[in-house]
């Protein structure tokens, strides 16, 4: 009579089941490199929690991603909107925050403000963010993060 083995072989393609799962959970990190983020959302992400730290308690969330934000910043280069950030904000203590940082939260801002996060970072250097134009389409104003 086979009955009273069928819980026993339940139990066993569970306990299989789970430690299967462990296993997979103690893959060394690198092994799934492809499913982490890229550098650029790294850099947003990262941008989005020094806007939360150091920008928020004054400016809501979003609160920077709005039509006259994009209008004014069409056209430039996230060179001169990080140094205009860096040289007012926080407003309390302009310039406190690392280069790196600046960079990141203008990262944010390019994205909650619709541009797609590319496959690169933002790079360190001003000339190279001098040639980081700002462009928002007219979709833009329907893309938040
Ligand atoms: C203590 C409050 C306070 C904090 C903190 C603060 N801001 Fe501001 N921010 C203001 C005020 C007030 C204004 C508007 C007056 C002005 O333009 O100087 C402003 C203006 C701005 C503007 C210009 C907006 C526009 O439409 O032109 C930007 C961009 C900005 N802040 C970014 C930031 C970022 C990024 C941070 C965090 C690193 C930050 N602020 C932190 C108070 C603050």
């Amino acid at each position: 009579m086979p009955t009273p083995f069928i819980p026993r072989l339940r139990l066993a393609a569970l306990v299989a089941f789970v430690f299967g799962l462990a296993a997979a959970r103690a893959q060394p990190a690198g092994a799934q490199d492809h499913a982490l983020p890229s550098a650029a959302a790294k850099q947003v992400e990262l941008g989005e929690q020094w806007f939360r730290a150091a920008c928020a308690e004054c400016h809501a969330i979003g609160g920077l991603s709005n039509a006259d934000f994009r209008l004014k910043w069409s056209g430039r280069s996230a060179f001169e909107l990080i140094e205009s950030i860096r040289s007012t904000m926080p407003e309390s203590a302009p310039g406190s925050l690392t280069q790196g940082t600046y960079i990141a939260v203008v990262a944010y801002l390019m994205r909650t403000n619709g541009m797609p996060v590319g496959t690169t970072a933002l790079p360190a250097d001003s000339a190279g963010l001098a040639t980081v134009r700002l462009s928002f389409t007219p979709a833009s104003s329907t893309l938040r993060r």
